[in-house]
């Protein structure tokens, strides 16, 4: 990203967005580095899979299997979905006091971070509006905090 920046500068071209995978169970790009380089160079983060494929709204409890990919992925698993039960249980605390979805929720906490815009990936029109949803409200900064607490499994 540094390298592109420059080579971008050098010819009067701004690198305005960095598109990677980032949510509540994906928080590698703070431990290595990347969340704060884009703030230094200006550049937004663009956040890929900020649901986790659909584990942060908690739809997965365990009782049904999952269908495609996610039969073999061991993040939706019993004992995966035990990990994030945690997290899950949060975002439904809080979504209770706005009256949102734990999807919802998820999205907000991304979004105040400040220059990143999550893409969550949608299969239905209600999804979307759904997801929409996570704009036009702000968790509190103790909130935020909270989630970033529960969530320090994942950052590496
Ligand atoms: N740059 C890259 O390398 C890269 C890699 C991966 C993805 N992406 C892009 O990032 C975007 C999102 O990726 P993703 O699909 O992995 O993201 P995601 O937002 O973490 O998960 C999306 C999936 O979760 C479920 N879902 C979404 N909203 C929901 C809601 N409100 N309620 C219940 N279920 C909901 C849907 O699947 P079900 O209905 O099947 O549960 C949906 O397909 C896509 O546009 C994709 O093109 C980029």
């Amino acid at each position: 990203m540094q390298e592109a920046h420059q080579i971008l500068a050098a010819r009067g071209v701004p690198l305005t967005v960095n598109q990677v995978r980032y949510s509540l169970l994906s928080r590698q790009i703070e431990t290595a580095g990347i969340l704060n380089t884009a703030r230094e160079l200006g550049v937004t983060i663009l956040a890929y899979s900020p649901l986790a494929q659909g584990l942060l709204t908690g739809k997965y409890t365990g009782f049904d299997s999952p269908t495609g990919a996610r039969r073999i992925d061991p993040r939706f698993s019993k004992e995966g979905l035990r990990k994030i039960e945690p997290v899950i249980s949060l975002l439904r605390s809080l979504g209770d006091r706005y009256d949102r979805t734990p999807a919802q929720v998820a999205l907000n906490w991304l979004i105040a971070q400040g220059n990143v815009i999550p893409i969550a990936g949608a299969k239905t029109p209600e999804q979307v509006q759904q997801n929409a949803g996570a704009l036009g409200w702000r968790l509190s900064d103790e909130e935020i905090a909270q989630l970033e607490q529960v969530s320090r499994p994942w950052l590496n």
